[in-house]
């Protein structure tokens, strides 16, 4: 039987209207354009208005990637949703999208893997496109970290913001996705975490004791590391060159993580999709926000290789080297 491959026939991404600059965060806490900027990269973050939610968002981002697929939410038999900020402890944020663009009866489920979510979820979609059990899917990345942050708190107050994206992933007998690598190591949960929840109780404390707490050199140091390591376990299942990769479609955490990554493939910058200027780290929304743009730019084009990869809190790190 001739092998069966999964492919995105389309893209869509949602930011919230509200823009928060660098400038506008020197009001709130003590920091500069300048620090951020330079350590980070990051200009400007949308964050979600009063109300509006992580579903609203990926809702917004699945319409766009359907609308583009010229596909029905009917068509759909599977749509599987990278988030760590769910709108409700459940049902999940799939099911409410689902329910919100009329898929009901497909199955649905959300992935919690931090800034990996996406990237897990795309890695899943895969699976169940070349099992056959799939024909066609919604794979969509969506957050509203802001959230979970403490706005006193100015080493990771700065970094955050929210935004989704989603693909539509299609059975094909032409690659399509060539390889996806996951892994995860609970041994660093500490330095990147969110320690209270429903089993483990809340806190008597502002926001429920509800915050990202970040150890964050470590977790650079650990990052740029991993991501070294996964961009060339990538390229080894793939059976590709780096030389053979147009365009790196990296995490937008960090600018210097994704000029670490670049310089470990040997990509000039101009090759590297960057989006965190505009929109910081938007955990699992950032790769599919960052791909939307790649898209839409014109950027990339059909049929050209396109290595997609991320690391997050857990940690998690996870990876897609597909043809667009
Ligand atoms: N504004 C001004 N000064 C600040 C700020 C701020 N917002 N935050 C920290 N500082 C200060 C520190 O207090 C420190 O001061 P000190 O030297 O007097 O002690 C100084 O700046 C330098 O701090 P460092 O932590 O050494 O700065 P660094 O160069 O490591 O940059 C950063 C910090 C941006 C957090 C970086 O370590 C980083 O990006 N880490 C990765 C974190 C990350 O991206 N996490 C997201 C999830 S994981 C992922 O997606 C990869």
């Amino acid at each position: 039987m001739a092998p069966i491959y999964s492919r995105i026939i389309a893209t869509g991404s949602a930011l919230p209207e509200r823009v928060v600059s660098n400038t506008d965060l020197e009001k709130i806490v003590d920091t500069s354009d300048e620090w951020i900027r330079t350590r980070t990269g990051i200009r400007q973050r949308h964050i979600a208005a009063d109300g509006e939610t992580t579903g609203d968002l990926a809702f917004l981002a699945a319409q766009r990637a359907l609308d583009e697929a010229g596909v029905k939410a009917s068509e759909l038999d599977l749509i599987v949703l990278g988030t760590t900020t769910p709108d409700i402890i459940f049902p999940s944020t799939a099911c409410l999208v689902q329910q919100r663009l009329g898929a009901n009866g497909c199955a649905a489920f959300d992935v919690n893997a931090a800034c990996s979510g996406f990237m897990y979820a795309l890695g899943i979609a895969d699976k169940f496109i070349r099992s056959g059990q799939s024909k066609k899917v919604l794979v969509i990345g969506a957050e509203t970290l802001t959230r979970m942050i403490d706005w006193n708190d100015r080493e990771t107050c700065v970094l955050f913001g929210d935004g989704a994206g989603a693909v539509v992933l299609e059975a094909s007998s032409e690659p399509g996705i060539h390889a996806t690598c996951m892994h995860a190591d609970g041994g660093y949960k500490e330095l990147l975490w969110n320690p209270v929840g429903v089993s483990a109780g809340f806190k008597d404390e502002p926001n429920h004791g509800v915050r990202i707490k970040m150890a964050g050199r470590e977790v650079f140091k650990v990052a740029v590391k991993t991501l070294d390591a996964l961009v060339d376990e990538t390229l080894q299942a793939a059976g590709m060159q780096a030389s053979q990769i147009d365009w790196l479609i990296p995490h937008q955490a960090n600018l210097r993580i994704i000029e670490a990554t670049a310089k470990r493939l040997a990509m000039p910058m101009e090759r590297v999709i960057v989006t965190v200027d505009q929109h910081a780290n938007t955990s699992s929304g950032s790769v599919p926000l960052a791909l939307d743009y790649a898209v839409r730019s014109g950027k990339v084009q059909r049929g050209q290789n396109l290595l997609l990869e991320a690391f997050g809190g857990g940690f998690t790190w996870a990876s897609a080297l597909l043809r667009y």
